[in-house]
């Protein structure tokens, strides 16, 4: 699975690692915005951040339950104790990383990411992460110049 911060690029590059490998891809933002019925940014607004990390932790699940899988989890799901170790237990954890300048171009003005709406979270939120995101990897690929076709070859020839 591929975990990292807001716009490290998990869901268009797991998508073409996915297509690389042969192996279905999920998702677990749009799983939580399927099930729903609505965005992330409406379950934010009508159930707080528990409840939409109740939706991805169920999402964490479904996720899981199969293997020839490609995940893209959502930015915070690493992080929750709940998910941890299905996460860990279900295949190699593959940690994106990019330099701040080039996340914060990538997530542009927030819009759809409610975490990111008070001035000075991106900064305080990437900060307190990436350790934790380090330390959940099992292998650490660096996203900034390459292209996801790119970056997908790199990291099936890395899990080959
Ligand atoms: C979050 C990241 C978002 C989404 C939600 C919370 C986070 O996913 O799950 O807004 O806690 O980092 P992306 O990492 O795909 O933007």
């Amino acid at each position: 699975m591929l975990i990292g911060f807001m716009g490290a690029g998990k869901s268009s590059i797991g998508r073409v690692l996915a297509d690389r490998l042969s192996f279905r891809f999920f998702d677990t933002d749009a799983m939580v915005e399927e099930s729903a019925g609505q965005t992330i940014s409406e379950i934010w607004n009508a159930e707080g951040e528990a409840g939409f990390r109740s939706r991805e932790a169920d999402a964490v699940v479904n996720a899981c339950a199969g293997t020839g899988r490609v995940i893209a989890c959502g930015g915070g799901a690493v992080l929750e104790i709940r998910n941890y170790g299905i996460l860990k237990g279900a295949g190699t954890v593959v940690y994106l990383r990019a330099p701040a300048p080039v996340l914060r171009a990538r997530v542009g003005n927030g819009m759809d990411r409610p975490l990111l709406k008070d001035a000075g979270a991106f900064d305080r939120l990437l900060a307190q992460r990436t350790p934790a995101y380090e330390s959940a990897a099992d292998l650490i690929v660096d996203t900034d110049e390459r292209t996801p076709d790119e970056l997908a070859g790199d990291i099936a020839r890395q899990l080959a």
